[in-house]
């Protein structure tokens, strides 16, 4: 795929929903470059609490562990300081959030308070046995965060980056019994926000079962489309 042009306008939140393994975080890295607006996953701020010991990362780390959904208000605290910074004033994408109706309906809020308007909806379809594999097979850069596959999307020297070298690491959570948690989470906690989405005339369908470029190309129309919309 060629290079995108860059800086395009977002200016607004675009959300990334979907089941663990869809592939949110592999698109929202490419959408958030492409526009060069910040790429927000709840999952990886709460990693980075669990790394740096806070008092946050400790209560969170044993949910996170055990593929359950951390409390509400314990993410909305974090997602709604980190919106109000000067680098999310052209607009960003969350990955992984929300995952709740209460957390979808405070943002709601949270977005009319700091003028956002409406977000636009990604939804990821893909389903179980497709995402047991890429989850199994997922390689994350120690350095960067740039995601791999060893069954589809390998990097080019086994175990480190192609970008920067880093170590490649394989998730705590990408465990098989922990990723049927997950997918069980997921299922009675977040599918609700499909029809809630939909309701709200928002939601925008994707195949995430297709190959990583073909799912970009999906996510790069809807945007075009949601572009000459507005
Ligand atoms: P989080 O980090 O958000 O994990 P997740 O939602 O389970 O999603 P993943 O990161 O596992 O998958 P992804 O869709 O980003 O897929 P990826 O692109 O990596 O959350 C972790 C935990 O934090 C939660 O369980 C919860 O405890 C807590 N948490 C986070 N947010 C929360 C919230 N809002 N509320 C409460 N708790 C919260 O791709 C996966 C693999 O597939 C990769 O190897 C990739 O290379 C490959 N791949 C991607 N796309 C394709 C494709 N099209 N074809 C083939 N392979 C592909």
């Amino acid at each position: 795929m060629g290079v995108a042009p860059a800086r395009k306008a977002l200016g607004r939140a675009l959300i990334f929903l979907g089941p663990p393994g869809a592939g949110k975080g592999t698109q929202a890295k490419r959408v958030a470059s492409q526009y060069g607006v910040p790429h927000l996953s709840t999952g990886d701020m709460l990693r980075e609490h669990v790394a740096q010991g806070t008092e946050l990362g400790g209560r969170a780390k044993p949910i996170m562990d055990g593929g359950g959904l951390v409390p509400d208000e314990i993410v909305l605290g974090m997602v709604e300081e980190r919106i109000s910074r000067p680098d999310c004033e052209g607009g960003f994408i969350f990955d992984g959030f929300p995952r709740t109706l209460a957390q979808a309906e405070a943002l709601n809020r949270i977005l009319d308070r700091q003028e956002f308007g409406r977000p636009a909806v990604i939804y990821f379809r893909v389903a179980d046995d497709v995402l047991i594999r890429r989850l199994t097979g997922r390689r994350t850069c120690k350095l960067g965060g740039e995601i791999y596959n060893i069954y589809n999307h390998p990097p080019r020297v086994d175990g480190r980056c192609d970008n920067d070298g880093g170590e490649l690491i394989q998730r705590p959570d990408d465990r098989p019994e922990v990723i049927k948690e997950r997918l069980a989470a997921f299922e009675k906690q977040t599918m609700p926000l499909v029809g809630y989405y939909e309701a709200l005339g928002v939601l925008e369908p994707v195949d995430g079962a297709a190959g990583i470029s073909d799912v970009a190309r999906s996510v790069a129309g809807i945007l075009s489309r949601i572009e000459a919309i507005n």
